[in-house]
């Protein structure tokens, strides 16, 4: 069993070994959080904990099973909002122990970046890992569970908080990246000039910062279609990705796959572009189904699956982190804002 609530998804799955998803249940909080153009921790906390439980026992019983079944329960245990990860943990604690079954605390990046082989059970280690969120936007070397080699991050903004901002200041509410994705397909990339942050640049990072403001001095001049500036960003923060992913593949050496995972992989426009350089650089291109990218349980409970056959157990006093780099050898980059 995963159990997910590091933001705005209460989620719970039942996976099995073999890569089967069993039953899976997932809420959305977007209507509470929608009058506040963005989450509001608080408000989050509070619906995880009022939709855990009864999410698990339905889960359960979409199934036809019982707690006795699973063989193990996992749950995020962070980076993310405080308050929902401590729901999260400390109700996949209280199942733990009144079952007596193993506990797995999941770092939730790490069930992002295992994700794709979940959907593809061909792909094996090493990958190259652009794993893009509302939170993070980072490209890993992913060696083997519990094994990341980060090779860049964002020195500013996430490029799917990037994504949001650009929908706010379109006016297109939240969550953004969607409508932002939706609204570029009828506008014209070229018609308006935007930024490309670090393209080119020698440092291996990433910097979404400067094209979100860019994008709002360009709604503010008035002269552009919203639909045109969409296009504009959506194609600026594509020229981005690939640039630095092509740099990263170069720093990486040769590897088999380029895979894509987290909310922003979700995006057609991006995978498109990413599985274009792939193939150029003569590697599979390897990308979970759409609903696999956004936050869901089935991840955790896959990352659970994979560290369960490793071995790995957590005890009861295992605790809720909002902050959880998943190499935590990477050097800390000029700026560090990198939200959790
Ligand atoms: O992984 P995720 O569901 O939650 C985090 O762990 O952050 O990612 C959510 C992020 C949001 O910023 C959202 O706007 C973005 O992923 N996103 C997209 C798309 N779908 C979700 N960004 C661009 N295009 C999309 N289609
Ligand atoms: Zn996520």
């Amino acid at each position: 069993m995963g159990i997910e609530s590091s933001c705005d998804e209460t989620a719970v799955a039942l996976v099995t070994g073999d890569r089967t998803i069993i039953a899976q249940r997932i809420a959305s909080q977007d209507e509470a959080h929608r009058p506040y153009g963005g989450v509001v921790p608080e408000i989050a906390a509070r619906a995880h904990s009022e939709r855990l439980a009864p999410m698990v026992a339905a889960t359960l019983a979409d199934a036809g099973l019982t707690l006795d079944d699973v063989d193990a329960i996992a749950a995020t245990a962070g980076p993310g909002l405080i308050g929902g990860v401590m729901v999260g943990l400390v109700t996949a604690k209280a199942l733990a122990m009144a079952a007596d079954k193993p506990l797995i605390a999941v770092n939730h990046l790490e069930g992002h970046a295992l994700s794709p082989r979940l959907a593809d059970a061909t792909l094996g280690f090493p990958y190259l890992l652009l794993l893009a969120s509302g939170g993070h936007c980072q490209l890993l070397l992913v060696s083997g569970v519990g094994r990341y080699t980060r090779l860049a991050t964002t020195i500013d903004d996430a490029l799917g908080e990037a994504f949001d901002k650009t929908a706010k200041i379109l006016g297109l509410g939240y969550p953004g990246g969607p409508a932002v994705e939706r609204l570029a397909a009828t506008g014209d990339a070229k018609a308006v000039r935007l930024p490309r942050p670090l393209l080119g640049s020698a440092e291996p990072h990433f910097s979404f910062a400067g094209l979100k403001s860019a994008v709002l001095r360009a709604k503010q001049a008035g002269i552009h279609a919203d639909a045109d500036i969409a296009a504009a960003f959506q194609q600026a923060a594509i020229d981005c990705v690939i640039d630095r992913t092509k740099r990263a593949m170069a720093a990486a050496g040769p590897v088999d796959a380029l895979v894509v995972a987290g909310g922003v992989a979700a995006n057609r426009a991006i995978r498109a572009a990413l599985e274009g350089l792939a193939t150029a650089q003569g590697m599979r291109f390897v990308a979970p189904p759409l609903a696999l990218c956004t936050d869901n349980a089935a991840m955790i409970a896959w990352a659970g699956v994979e560290k369960f056959n490793r071995g790995d157990r957590d005890t009861l006093d295992v605790v809720a982190r909002p902050r959880w780099p998943l190499d935590p050898a990477a050097e800390p980059v000029r700026g560090a804002g990198v939200k959790a």
